[in-house]
């Protein structure tokens, strides 16, 4: 038998509240609160495909029950950017063709952001080991190191590629 309990979850700066029983993931949480920006591949730490960042920290939102992370600060991909006004690595993945059906760029965007928070200026091997937790199914990955290169670029007013 599974007790729930109402917690509070702050997720892109918004308190939501959500019951929940001590085995649910947060990948489901959030998809139950509506954020299915957040997306479901694997379920076990395999593809990346759910990551979000908690306090600022890429987590497979999978892996990670609710009830931990409550209080904490979830980012979600869509917490990044507007349609208008889209955060650099939004920009460049789609400037750049670093997504094709899309599945991938937001766990993709969500673990290079946390990357980029700890290492501004990442090599290619740095961009390489920091998205090594995603799987893409679609690019070859070029294209996505590419934008990811770009975008660490232009974060840091150096500007991008022309
Ligand atoms: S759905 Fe979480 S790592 Fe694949
Ligand atoms: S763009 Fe399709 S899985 Fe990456």
């Amino acid at each position: 038998m599974s007790r729930e309990k109402t917690i509070t979850l702050t997720i892109n700066g918004r308190a939501e509240q959500a019951s929940v029983p001590p085995h649910r993931t947060l990948l489901e949480a959030l998809r139950d609160l509506g954020h299915v920006e957040v997306k479901c591949g694997c379920e076990k730490g395999d593809c990346g495909a759910c990551a979000v960042q908690v306090d600022g920290l890429a987590m497979d939102s999978c892996l990670t029950l609710a009830w931990m992370v409550e209080g904490r600060e979830i980012t979600t991909i869509a917490g990044l950017g507007e349609r208008d006004t889209p955060h650099p690595l939004q920009k460049a993945f789609t400037d750049g063709g670093g997504i094709q059906c899309g599945y991938c760029t937001p766990g993709m965007i969500m673990a290079a952001k946390s990357m980029i928070d700890r290492n501004p200026e990442p090599s290619e091997e740095d961009i390489r080991i920091g998205l090594s937790g995603n799987l893409c199914r679609c690019t070859g990955y070029t294209k996505i190191f590419e934008a990811v290169e770009e975008a660490a670029a232009e974060m840091r007013g150096a500007g991008g590629k022309s």
